[in-house]
């Protein structure tokens, strides 16, 4: 969408973003986590959170509940509140990524298309953008049911549910798969923890 304000300008500072990613020894870029309700997404992000700050990074979360308490309080399952619930986690983990920090974002993002608005916005500003498939099949997913929210779904409690009566649209090209019902954490940590340090991240 185009920007409504008129008469704003862009202000550069005198400290660039490769000033701060060599402060921190690392290179800013956003993870995005997406998968079903309950395929794992939380979990992996918080465990490379912890492997990343052993090994002295810098690492922010972003995550799908704590979020809509917030920032997107207003927002509810719509695809039209999804898909501004989404833009707006993008331009926060773009703000993260220019201060240097590893971005862990976790959402369902059901949506194929605000993923790729995402990706494109990272794209535009020269951010490094990885989306990481958290990939198990539904009745892996319904069986967890950690929320007892696919229950309510199925009994018609809850409308729009991912996966029940609303699409979750699988990428078609991730970066990086994890199929989190074959994989342990330690080894999905590793996955990850490897990636960034063949992209130079880490
Ligand atoms: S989205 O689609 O990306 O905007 O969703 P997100 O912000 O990640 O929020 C998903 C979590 O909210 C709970 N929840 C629902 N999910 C999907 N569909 C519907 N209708 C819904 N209603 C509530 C659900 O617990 C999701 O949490 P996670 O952690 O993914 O299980």
């Amino acid at each position: 969408t185009e920007v409504k304000a008129t008469n704003v300008t862009w202000h550069d500072g005198e400290v660039s973003r490769q000033d701060r990613n060599a402060l921190l020894k690392q290179k800013g870029v956003t993870l995005w986590f997406t998968g079903l309700s309950g395929s794992g997404k939380s979990t992996v992000a918080v465990a490379l959170e912890k492997a990343l700050m052993e090994r002295g990074h810098l690492c922010y979360r972003l995550d799908g509940d704590n979020i809509r308490m917030g920032i997107n309080k207003n927002l509810g399952f719509s695809a039209e509140d999804r898909a501004e619930n989404i833009r707006r986690i993008g331009e926060v983990a773009k703000l993260f990524v220019d201060t240097g920090v590893i971005v862990l974002s976790s959402f369902v993002s059901p949506y194929r298309v605000d993923r790729d608005n995402v990706r494109a916005l990272h794209a535009e500003s020269d951010m490094d953008f990885i989306e990481v498939y958290v990939n198990v099949p539904l009745d892996v997913a319904e069986e967890r049911d950690p929320k007892g929210l696919y229950k309510k779904a199925r009994a018609g409690e809850i409308k729009n549910f991912t996966g029940i009566d609303d699409p979750y649209e699988a990428p078609e090209s991730p970066e990086i798969v994890l199929n989190s019902h074959e994989l342990s954490l330690d080894e999905e940590v590793e996955v990850l923890v490897k990636a960034l340090q063949e992209r130079g991240v880490i």
